[in-house]
């Protein structure tokens, strides 16, 4: 089922099978980043400014940031040509059912600059063992896996964004597909044009969001979903990407540095941010959670 809108037929979160906390981070080098074209407003003026690298350094850090923190990492290497592929949350959505079966679902890139990453992530989930699906090529519908798809932590229910690359439509085929409830959340402000820039799922109960970001259905089903919902403020979460933070423990949250408001939040909440710089990707629209993919 598909919910857009709080409904008296919402699964109770507890009612929902319980899946674990993925316990891996892949990254892909960054030697071929750039930006070398705009396809979100966050790259508009930014052609040829990334100092290259300043990426490498920053990238090395965050990788060594999720090694500290005791998540085990793999790299996928970079292609020549796809300056965009270091944004490896978008090509797939991984997923272990409540049965312990890993699969992944091939996104649908809504650029045709980015469609060639795909194939690249496809080679790497069927060297995993993952079963491997991709959209049903007669049916149209973009898709940009966990750019727009966020898991709940902990249960078997999907955040689906859509509006600017991802169709609405998909959500519905994917969940008779797969099984999983996915609560749809309309995308209302272009310089929030991926979920995971204005929703960052903290832990089962707790959620940092950029409300402006969506209406007033989609902020209904986030309130009846967490029980506490953080709130980064409009500069933080427009400049900083404060939103694509990622907690990949339900204790630590990585973050783009100098996001001082939200990180108060976070203290008082209980949780330790962790900052990090990523100016030069944030040059091309992404920070953190674009950075990397959770899988199992
Ligand atoms: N330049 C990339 C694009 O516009 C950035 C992607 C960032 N990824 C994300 N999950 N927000 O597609």
């Amino acid at each position: 089922m598909v919910y857009t809108h709080v409904t008296g037929d919402l699964p109770p979160l507890e009612a929902l099978p319980e899946i674990p906390r993925p316990n891996r981070v892949l990254m892909t080098t960054p030697s071929h980043f750039r930006v070398a074209y705009v396809i979100n407003p966050h790259m508009a003026g930014n052609i040829g400014s990334v100092d290259t690298d300043k990426a490498q350094q920053e990238w090395d850090a965050l990788r060594d940031t999720y090694s500290d923190l005791g998540v085990e990492v793999s790299a996928v290497e970079g292609a020549a040509g796809l300056p965009d592929m270091v944004f490896c949350a978008n090509q797939t959505l991984p997923y272990q059912t409540p049965g312990g079966a890993r699969g992944v679902i091939l996104s649908r890139m809504h650029a045709p600059e980015r469609k060639p990453e795909v194939q690249h992530y496809a080679t790497f989930f069927e060297g995993q063992s993952y079963e491997v699906h991709a959209l049903d090529a007669d049916l149209p519908g973009d898709f940009e896996g966990m750019g727009d798809a966020l898991w709940h932590p902990g249960r078997y229910l999907l955040w689906g964004g859509y509006g600017y690359r991802t169709d609405a439509e998909v959500y519905h085929r994917l969940s008779t597909a797969l099984g999983f409830p996915i609560a749809a959340l309309a995308l209302t402000d272009p310089d929030f044009y991926h979920l995971d820039t204005c929703l960052c799922p903290l832990d089962e109960h707790t959620a940092l969001i950029y409300p402006g970001a969506f209406d007033d259905d989609g902020l209904g089903l986030i309130h009846h979903y967490f029980s506490r919902v953080l709130e980064a403020p409009e500069d933080e979460a427009r400049n900083l990407f404060a939103c694509n933070a990622h907690s990949p423990d339900g204790e630590h949250v990585i973050i783009q540095r100098g996001c001082d408001e939200t990180n108060k939040q976070l203290r008082e909440a209980g949780y330790t941010p962790v900052e990090v710089d990523t100016d030069e990707f944030l040059k091309s629209g992404g920070s953190v959670f674009c950075m990397k993919l959770m899988y199992w």
